[in-house]
């Protein structure tokens, strides 16, 4: 029988991301995006030894013979209690955090066991992201974005100049910044970090509208774990790069014709997410040195409560950082 989590996972799991976002701290800035990220990569996988479940990592820090630790197909957690599919990303905007750049996160995505996409093998994903107010047929990814914007400004009861559209700040989204600016919204470019961006979009306090354009299809994934805890709309489509990528997805068994849905993403009904700050960011403040003590922000979600936390938490520098 499978045991499906019923306990609030991701306040256990918060400790792992605050821990990743502790001891990415000191590489702030420091240029050394690599380093950072085995800082964290490091302290997240301890705190997951900690915490009852039996975790499989989906979405990881790359196969086994490139990534030592977190890779995909590794067991985390003490193995007692329920058998989950996990999605980590340490840092997601490692490069933000090496040189001091504001909206970079430390996350982790849950759900049951066997719910999770393994999207791993083509690394782009198209995606569209909003709240609530885009399901139920109001979005469609195959429409033009001028058609999408306009429907959601529509649906939010909102003038089409006050919608607010994030998109990663990359030379293949030229015309898709054209063609948001041309519907008459406003864009948001971002440096990196889409999850922070497709959250934000979901969001009902966040100033972002909806978040559109070619991301990492992990990131993706682990977006839709988190929308569907915050009931929002996702669609996305995979983008292979190569033939090759190409193949090594149809062989994965994944569709490239295909809208997939937050469903098709993560079709668990018991999703869990949580992100702490790494640097400051929209959604959650990133980690600050006050004193004798470290201050980290984390955002805790989950589907079946529909409950958001917000978790500030005040460590000892003494226990934390080498002086
Ligand atoms: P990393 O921190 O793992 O480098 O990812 C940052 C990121 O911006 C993701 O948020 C996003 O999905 C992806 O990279 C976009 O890829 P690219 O930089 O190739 O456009």
């Amino acid at each position: 029988m499978i045991e499906h989590p019923d306990r609030n996972l991701a306040m256990e799991l918060v400790r792992a991301t605050e821990a990743a976002a502790i001891r990415a701290y000191p590489w702030i800035g420091h240029g050394d995006k690599n380093k950072a990220d085995g800082a964290a990569v490091d302290a997240m996988r301890k705190f997951l030894g900690t915490v009852d479940f039996d975790g499989v990592v989906v979405i990881g820090e790359g196969e086994k013979d490139e990534a030592p630790m977190l890779y995909n197909g590794e067991h985390v957690g003490n193995g007692n209690g329920p058998a989950c599919d996990i999605a980590v990303d340490p840092i997601d905007g490692t490069s933000l955090t090496a040189a001091g750049r504001q909206n970079a996160i430390s996350m982790i995505a849950v759900s049951d066991r066997g719910t999770m996409l393994d999207a791993s093998s083509v690394f782009y994903m198209d995606k569209i992201v909003t709240g609530a107010a885009g399901r139920g047929g109001v979005i469609d990814i195959r429409k033009p974005i001028g058609e999408n914007i306009r429907a959601l400004a529509k649906a939010l009861d909102k003038d089409v100049s006050a919608l607010r559209v994030a998109v990663l700040d990359r030379p293949r989204h030229a015309q898709l910044i054209e063609e948001i600016r041309e519907a008459g919204a406003g864009t948001r470019l971002m440096l990196d970090g889409d999850v922070a961006g497709g959250i934000n979009a979901a969001r009902y306090e966040s100033r972002i509208d909806m978040c559109v354009g070619v991301g990492g299809s992990p990131e993706g994934v682990a977006t839709a774990a988190a929308i569907k805890a915050l009931g929002g709309f996702i669609q996305g489509r995979l983008v292979p790069s190569t033939d090759d990528e190409r193949q090594k997805g149809l062989d994965a068994g994944l569709k490239f014709d295909h809208v997939y849905e937050a469903d098709d993403l993560v079709s668990g009904e018991n999703t869990f997410f949580v992100a702490t700050g790494v640097t400051d960011g929209e959604m959650v403040a990133g980690v600050r040195r006050l004193g004798p003590i470290i201050r980290t922000e984390s955002i805790v979600l989950r589907s079946h409560s529909g409950t958001i936390r917000r978790v500030t938490a005040d460590h000892l520098v003494s226990k934390w950082l080498e002086e």
